[in-house]
C-alpha cells in the first residue's frame, strides 16, 4: 500500500474514533437533561462509528500495513439545546463527508482501488447519516420551545434510529 494512503487511512480511523467521542459527549448531555431518547440515539451512533473505525483498522491489517494509532481529541461537552446538539452533529457528519470525499480522490490519484471499494460502502453511509441527522435538525426547529413535542421526539427518535437500515456492513 502506497505510504500517503496508509496515513490517510490512519487519519480516518482517529477522526472515526472522535466521532463515537463525540456521540458519547452528546449522549451524556442528554442524559443530564432527562431526554434519555435522544440519549439512547447518540449512544447507537457512537456505537456505529466504533465500527466505522473498526472497518478501515482491519482493512489496514489485511493489507499488512501496522495501522499506527493516534491521539483522539477531546469531544465538546457544553450544548446549550437540543437543536445545539444535533446542529453540531450535522456539521461534524458534512465535515466527516468531506473527508471521505479526499480520501476516495487520493485513492483515485494513487490507483488504489481495494480502498475505493472500501470507501464506496462509506461514501453511501454518509449520505444516510446526513439524512438522518438533518432530519432531526429540521423537526427541533420545527418543535422549537414546544416541551411536549420535544418529549414526543424524544420517545420515538431512538426507537426510529434502530429501525433505519444502515448500509451493508461486511
Ligand atoms: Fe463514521
Ligand atoms: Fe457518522
Amino acid at each position: 500500500m502506497k505510504e500517503s494512503v496508509q496515513q490517510a487511512i490512519g487519519d480516518q480511523i482517529r477522526e472515526e474514533f472522535y466521532s463515537a467521542y463525540f456521540y458519547l459527549a452528546a449522549a451524556g448531555y442528554f442524559e443530564s437533561v432527562s431526554l434519555t431518547g435522544f440519549a439512547d440515539w447518540m449512544r447507537q451512533q457512537g456505537r456505529e462509528e466504533i465500527t466505522h473505525a473498526l472497518k478501515f483498522f482491519d482493512f489496514l491489517l489485511d493489507r499488512g500495513s501496522r495501522g499506527v494509532l493516534q491521539a483522539i481529541a477531546q469531544p465538546p461537552h457544553e450544548f446549550t439545546s437540543p437543536l445545539d446538539v444535533f446542529s453540531q452533529a450535522l456539521e461534524h457528519e458534512r465535515l466527516v463527508t468531506a473527508r471521505i470525499n479526499d480520501l476516495y480522490a487520493l485513492t483515485v490519484r494513487e490507483q488504489d482501488y481495494p480502498a475505493q471499494v472500501l470507501l464506496q460502502w462509506f461514501i453511501t453511509e454518509q449520505v444516510e447519516e446526513e439524512k438522518t441527522t438533518g432530519q432531526l435538525v429540521e423537526e427541533l426547529r420545527m418543535i422549537g420551545d414546544n416541551s411536549s413535542a420535544l418529549l414526543l421526539l424524544n420517545n420515538t427518535a431512538a426507537a426510529r434510529r434502530t429501525a433505519t437500515p444502515t448500509p451493508q456492513k461486511e
